[in-house]
């Protein structure tokens, strides 16, 4: 399966759908607005958009934040809801919209007018969704431009009030409280409005809100395996998730290396013992980030070995001297760089950031294949 000699992520189409199946058990009754930007938060095949797509009933709606991402699965998915996340900022892309049968978030005055040109006089037209700052203090109106402009956002006839929370991996502070509250408040000047959607993946997991079938449910790092909460406090929900994606590379050469020999840019690593250097096609141009240099290991026979050495634009160098029963490494055999053994969540730690950046980092050339199962 891994075979030509490039760093390849391999994706589980049966994880992902175990994942779906997890969003459902926890929110039985609410739709879901699966977010899929970023090109599928990296895993970026067709072969996931469509596990999603089926997975999916008719009125669950994929989300993303630009228009040419949306028009691009619409080419795909003629049938499905799609969802614009940021909404839209010109009147070429309020046509698009129209033209396509986009869904539409409002969260700023300046839209209005807009939206209103992505509306059709046949029904059903697409919806509106109207974005409320209910305390992130980032996309939605906030109180007093819902007050201004109460009459204008009411005659957008809007399907749903959405909210995001700032702090939903915490799930006792104080915060998340504050901003379901205020979320209640502002739902209460709209009363005809049918649904609401405040849940990211860390909102579901943590049980904040209650999941009714007015609320539609917007998870997204979830579907793809990984936990938004911190990995010392996941409990049984978040150790059922299984990541959809593990990512491996090829050595592509094999060398000794000699006790006192410096290696790589600026030689920051200096050989203890004479060993084995193997040289792995895969670097920072591929999403590996530098700050793993001299602080991460990969995976290969049932052993892990550390990255010596910066890690560079297209290659990183791994050393080998353990004395173990295990095969020794091999031109060609590839190394897990994170998947069953080498954890990503403490992979992401060790490069100062979280899974999320990681796997939307991961670059175009990095090979994606589908595991066969
Ligand atoms: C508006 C909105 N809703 C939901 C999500 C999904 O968040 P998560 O991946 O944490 O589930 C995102 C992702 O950033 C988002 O921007």
């Amino acid at each position: 399966m891994l075979n030509s000699l490039q760093a390849t992520a391999l994706l589980s189409l049966e994880n992902l759908k175990s994942n779906l199946l997890v969003t459902q058990k926890i929110a039985p009754y609410s739709r879901r607005v699966v977010i899929v930007k970023a090109q599928l938060y990296g895993h970026l095949l067709d072969e996931v958009l469509q596990t999603i797509h089926t997975n999916l009933n008719s009125q669950e709606v994929l989300a993303v934040t630009d228009i040419d991402s949306a028009v691009s699965i619409r080419k795909k998915l003629p049938n499905r809801r799609i969802l614009l996340l940021h909404g839209i900022s010109n009147l070429e892309e309020a046509q698009e919209c129209y033209f396509h049968n986009l869904e539409t978030i409002v969260h700023h005055p300046s839209q209005i007018e807009l939206a209103k040109k992505t509306q059709k006089k046949e029904s059903p037209s697409p919806f509106i969704w109207v974005k409320v700052d209910s305390g992130m203090h980032r996309l939605g109106f906030t109180l007093d431009q819902i007050t201004q402009h109460f009459s204008e956002i009411s005659a957008l006839n809007p399907h749903a009030l959405f909210s995001h929370l700032s702090n939903a991996d915490s799930p006792s502070d104080q915060q998340n409280q504050q901003q379901i509250t205020q979320f209640s408040a502002i739902q209460k000047s709209f009363p005809d409005v049918a649904y609401t959607s405040l849940s990211n993946s860390a909102t579901l997991l943590n049980q904040l809100i209650p999941f009714n079938k007015k609320e539609y449910i917007r998870p997204g790092i979830m579907i793809y395996g990984l936990s938004p909460n911190p990995i010392e406090k996941h409990h049984t929900i978040d150790k059922s998730l299984k990541p959809a994606l593990s990512f491996f590379a090829p050595i592509i050469s094999l060398k000794t290396i000699k006790k006192g020999s410096f290696v790589g840019y600026g030689g920051s690593w200096q050989c203890p013992k004479d060993g084995t250097l193997a040289v792995i096609k895969v670097g920072y141009a591929d999403g590996y980030s530098r700050l793993l240099g001299n602080r991460s290991s990969v995976y290969l026979n049932g052993q892990p070995y550390p990255v010596v050495g910066h890690v560079s634009m297209d290659l990183i160098t791994v050393y080998f001297n353990k004395q173990t029963n295990c095969p020794p490494p091999k031109l060609g055999d590839f190394v897990e760089l994170w998947g069953e053994h080498i954890c990503l969540y403490s992979l992401s730690k060790k490069a100062q950031t979280i899974p999320y950046e990681i796997l939307t980092g991961l670059a175009d050339r990095v090979c994606r294949k589908i595991q066969q199962e």
